[in-house]
């Protein structure tokens, strides 16, 4: 009997584009779903935009838009994006929808009426200027236990000390640098810790890894605590009813966004009832992914909320890591921060679905990208053993055979063998093992290379009397490789969908691999994969960004911020509003933990201000001091890990060692403007 499965990605959020980070879970789940339906079951795939919470707001007000019309643009662009990898969603929604707001006002309320909500007054710092409440990391000031500068208002990087950002010492905005107020106000609260006895169990079951399960069973030990669930005005999102002002906390409605974009799929197509999936009764499974980041919303909260609010809980979170590129965290400083429209527009898609499945082990291990390594795969592996196998062999039948395929197996064994491991394969796709997987498929590639190295076809062809030979030889070939295709089907959508069309077959499935073609007729062999170009992935990392970029949140932010429109004009109207100012440089020093920033104190004549600078390879501080420079003196301020950066020192060159500093001419004096 098939399965029913709902499967889903977690919902990227609508205030910044897709990179490779994103791609690593798309892709995962949809081989996952790809290889579902291959093998029979019935698989719906959802998936929407997280669209909710302040950072939406200040986003679109940055760029002149209503957050509607932001998150309209972006879920088109995501799309995209996503289609340009081969993936493929029954429906792609938004949490900004009816039917969203439907199921978090029922939820709600059913927690309600289960007395699993209260409220209670909560103080927080709040930005006078900006006009709104400040989220810890939005604060930064003085240590209140070390009395180190420049920390965010959760904890201490100097100390490790873990505060409330009311603790902070001159606390100031991270938005504004305002001084911010302390401001109390009512909170809405979900009772977790009733669910404490229920999610230890619930996390020890096979709903999760079991690294995950060990990382949740620290937190349960820990004790857990209420969930704050509500966010005041001014907030993207939707109101909670019976409240005047106070709105979902966005990770509250994101994970109903699931069922959201589900139940629009049922009202859209009639394939299936949304009850069907998700009564506390139903047995058909529900499946997300995830990275490992949010385990918490994911595999304490939303099992909770969900069981509280008498609704099914999640079948398997299947977690994974982090992307790395060359081992190091992505970053923008170091160009690393890919974006999936820039690798769209160099390389093939499915290099990545395969490089990507080639990695990814059903752990939650980080993934790196190792550049040479991801030529060295796709050449040698996927194009140099199975792409090859057709390119070899099928010229010999459709010249001498006029396409058609033996009527027999020419090697049984060999033929056993290659199927024989259809169930090793199935199971280590089923528990996101492709890695494993991808083994041994290379490993039958091998066999099937071997097996045409020892007949050698090239040379049959030379002997009429070796004929039926030759045409036994390239049929087993052909269709070893096809049984290769059927195997990487989940990874390749494309080189499968052009494999079936070379071999004339309506679209593969798992059971065919028992079905070999006899007496076939098959097409003249067009290309279906080209081997990679080392140079073309070296375009994908060039250093473009911000040099003093050097965290991934700051570059997470960065990157949310500029969105994929590098190398876009700027009109005279937007360079006047940049106002450069000469500045002397009083104090310069290292900063620990950031091996290629330097902490700069410059003086612009009437003031002095605290700049982070991505210079540390170019210069060495002492040579630094006196020295005059340019400066972008009304950039917002900036919040790193190590601080807030007030303004923007200007250097040019390639980068490491060759940054050279703007310096004015000699005359120059501190504040002068740079005209
Ligand atoms: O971490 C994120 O990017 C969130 N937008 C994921 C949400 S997943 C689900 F809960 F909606
Ligand atoms: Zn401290």
């Amino acid at each position: 009997m098939s399965r029913k499965i709902l499967v889903t990605s977690a919902l990227p959020n609508a205030n910044g584009p897709i990179h490779l980070g994103h791609m690593l879970e798309h892709i995962q789940t949809d081989i996952w779903v790809r290889f579902q339906r291959m093998r029979g079951n019935d698989v719906y795939y959802v998936c929407a935009d997280d669209t909710h919470g302040t950072a939406t707001m200040i986003r679109a007000e940055e760029e002149g838009l209503s957050p509607e019309a932001l998150i309209d643009q972006m879920r088109v662009d995501h799309l995209t994006d996503f289609s340009g990898f081969g993936i493929v969603y029954d429906n792609y929604h938004t949490t900004h929808s009816e039917e969203n707001r439907h199921f978090s006002e029922l939820i709600y309320e059913r927690l309600k009426a289960r007395e699993l909500i209260f409220t209670e007054e909560v103080e927080q710092l709040y930005d006078p200027e900006k006009e709104l409440f400040l989220a810890d990391r939005f604060v930064v000031g003085e240590c209140p236990r070390c009395d180190e500068p420049d920390q965010y208002g959760d904890n201490c990087e100097k100390c490790s000390a873990t505060y409330n950002a009311t603790e902070l010492k001159n606390p100031r905005s991270a938005y504004t640098g305002a001084v911010p107020e302390l401001r109390s106000s009512e909170h809405y609260f979900f009772d977790l810790p009733q669910y404490t006895e229920f999610l230890r169990e619930w996390t020890r079951s096979d709903a999760v890894q079991a690294e995950v399960t060990n990382k949740l069973s620290e937190w349960l030990d820990d004790g857990l605590r209420a969930w704050d669930i509500s966010r005041d005005a001014p907030y993207f999102g939707f109101v909670i009813p019976g409240s005047q002002d106070k709105y979902f906390y966005v990770w509250m409605d994101a994970p109903i966004g699931y069922m959201a974009s589900f139940q629009n799929y049922c009202d859209r197509t009639d394939n299936v009832s949304f009850d069907e999936f998700w009564t506390s009764t139903s047995d058909h499974e529900v499946h997300h992914f995830i990275g490992k980041d949010i385990i918490n919303f994911h595999a304490l909260f939303w099992p909770a909320v969900l069981r509280g609010a008498d609704f099914r809980t999640p079948t398997r979170i299947h977690t994974h890591g982090f992307v790395t590129i060359n081992g190091t965290k992505m970053s923008k400083s170091r160009g690393t921060f890919i974006m999936a429209s820039d690798y769209l527009n160099h390389l093939n898609p499915e290099y990545l679905r395969y490089y990507y499945a080639a990695k990814l082990n059903g752990s939650s291990d980080d993934i790196d990208i190792n550049l040479a390594d991801f030529v060295q795969r796709v050449n040698s592996d996927l194009v140099g053993k199975v792409i090859n196998i057709a390119s070899r062999c099928a010229g010999f039948i459709v010249k001498q055979f006029d396409g058609k395929l033996a009527n027999e197996t020419h090697d049984e064994s060999l033929w056993q063998e290659i199927i024989a491991s259809s169930d090793t394969i199935a199971d280590l796709y089923e528990i996101d093992d492709t890695s494993k997987a991808v083994r041994e498929i290379t490993r039958l590639a091998d066999l099937a290379n071997q097996y045409i190295a020892t007949h050698e076809p090239w040379n049959l062809v030379k002997d009429q009397s070796s004929r039926n030979h030759l045409h036994l030889v390239c049929s087993q070939a052909i269709n070893m490789y096809r049984a290769l295709v059927i195997y990487l089907k989940p990874i390749l959508p494309e080189v499968a969908e052009k494999s079936e069309a070379f071999l004339n077959v309506s679209p593969l499935t798992w059971a065919d691999l028992h079905s070999p073609l006899f007496g076939h007729k098959i097409t003249k062999f067009k290309a279906i994969m080209q081997r990679m170009e080392g140079k073309v992935v070296n375009k994908l990392v060039s250093p473009h960004g911000d040099q003093a970029s050097t965290t991934p949140e700051q570059d997470a932010k960065q990157t949310d911020q500029t969105g994929s429109g590098q190398g876009e004009f700027i009109n005279i109207d937007d360079f006047s509003k940049v106002a450069l100012k000469v500045a002397k440089i009083v104090d310069a020093e290292l900063v620990e933990g950031a091996d290629k920033l330097l902490r700069l104190t410059v003086d612009l004549g009437d003031h002095q201000r605290n700049i982070f600078s991505g210079i540390r390879a170019a210069y060495e501080p002492q040579a630094l001091i006196g020295k005059l420079t340019v400066v972008v003196a009304n950039l917002a301020p900036r919040k790193m890990r190590f601080g807030v950066s007030e303004g923007m020192v200007l250097a040019a060159g390639p980068g490491g060692e060759d940054i050279f500093l703007l310096s004015p001419d000699d005359g120059a004096t501190p504040g002068m403007d740079v005209t």
